[in-house]
């Protein structure tokens, strides 16, 4: 079974309410009414009912028994607009400032999330990377132990030889671009939490360089050493092994060779990469070239899940996000 069919039963199991601010966006509310239709989750549209309603008249969408939601004219308005003024005051917002705040609808999703209305949230379709993923940062916060949210790219490649019977994660690939050792451990471990929720699967962790366990000296291969002690002292119960190069990260010859007993060298099914250049380069080459579908990126390390979408998703995509934040929540 794929990762997505496994994602899609597991998401019709639990049954969550997903947030899609984007409302008015056609292809958000194609996807509304397959997550609804399929039972994936209950999904709730954030925008203007009238223009909501209307589109999916046009375009011959069900949503009869689709919640919509406008910012302004909810019910839970005035105390979104409070629980983020309390929230952030500190920050310097005021209560006038929140007020035009919790009207973006992004904003409001997200207090959503943080009250607990709903449990995920599913946007990006319109919006770049930054503006879902920073209202999140400033109100969901991190899981506890963990420092920072990252990313991370479930790869189903053609070659079932790699990985897990071809599935492998690779992180982090679309949000930290210089991550420092601490927050290099911190996405190893969130991507093997991922590895497990997602994908069942019992990860086994490489942390790459462009040096095998002393191979080169430099500052960029001693970062990932730093965070692979790092890693190891504060999840001693996975498998984590570092620095690997690729090679003897995957395939086991060069693996023994280089890397003799390390219980990850030549058999990783999770991929660190050191920084933002390497990891979104380094999923864009397995993507193109082994032709391995990418799913993701899915957000990680928040204390309630935010998924961004790329502002070329298709309504599948969309669709297959809204599973991923469902199992997630669970
Ligand atoms: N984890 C948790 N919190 C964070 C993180 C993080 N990684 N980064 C910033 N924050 C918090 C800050 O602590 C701050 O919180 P506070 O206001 O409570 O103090 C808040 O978020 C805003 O911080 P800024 O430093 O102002 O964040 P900024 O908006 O500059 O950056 C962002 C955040 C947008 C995610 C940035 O890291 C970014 O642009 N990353 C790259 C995204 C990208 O372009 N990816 C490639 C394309 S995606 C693809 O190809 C699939």
């Amino acid at each position: 079974m794929s990762v997505m069919t496994n994602i899609w039963e597991k998401a019709k199991k639990n049954k969550k309410v997903i947030a899609l601010p984007e409302g008015s966006e056609e292809r958000a509310i194609k996807a509304a009414g397959i997550i609804k239709k399929e039972g994936l989750a209950e999904p709730v549209l954030i925008g203007i009912k009238e223009i909501i309603q209307a589109s999916a008249k046009k375009l011959n969408v069900d949503l009869s028994d689709v919640r919509i939601i406008e910012p302004a004219k909810s019910d839970y308005y005035e105390n979104y607009v409070n629980l983020f003024y309390e929230l952030r005051k500190a920050k310097g917002v005021t209560p006038e400032s929140a007020k035009e705040t919790m009207k973006d609808e992004i904003y409001f999703a997200t207090m959503m999330v943080k009250s607990g209305y709903a449990d995920g949230m599913v946007s990006g379709a319109v919006h770049s990377t930054g503006d879902l993923l920073r209202p999140a940062m400033q109100i969901i916060k991190t899981l506890p132990g963990i420092s920072i949210v990252s990313s991370s790219f479930i790869m189903e490649l053609p070659d079932k030889d790699f990985g897990e019977d071809g599935v492998l994660l690779f992180a982090d690939c679309a949000v930290n671009p210089n991550p420092n050792a601490e927050e290099l451990a911190s996405i190893a471990i969130a991507t093997a939490g991922t590895a497990k929720s997602l994908c069942g699967i019992e990860p086994r962790i490489a942390m790459l360089s462009f040096s095998t366990k002393g191979s080169a000296k430099h500052e960029l291969v001693d970062k990932v050493i730093e965070a692979t002690k790092i890693a190891k002292e504060k999840a001693p119960d996975l498998l984590i092994d570092g620095e690997l190069q690729l090679d003897a990260a995957l395939i086991k010859k060069i693996g023994d060779m280089k890397a003799p007993g390390s219980p990850v060298a030549g058999k990783a099914n999770v991929l660190i990469f050191p920084d933002l250049q390497a990891g979104n380069i380094g999923y864009k080459l397995v993507q193109r070239l082994a032709k391995a579908e990418a799913i993701g990126p899915v957000s990680q390390g928040f204390a309630k899940p935010i998924n961004d979408l790329s502002r070329g998703c298709s309504v599948d995509d969309i669709v297959n996000v809204a599973a991923i934040t469902a199992v997630q929540s669970v």
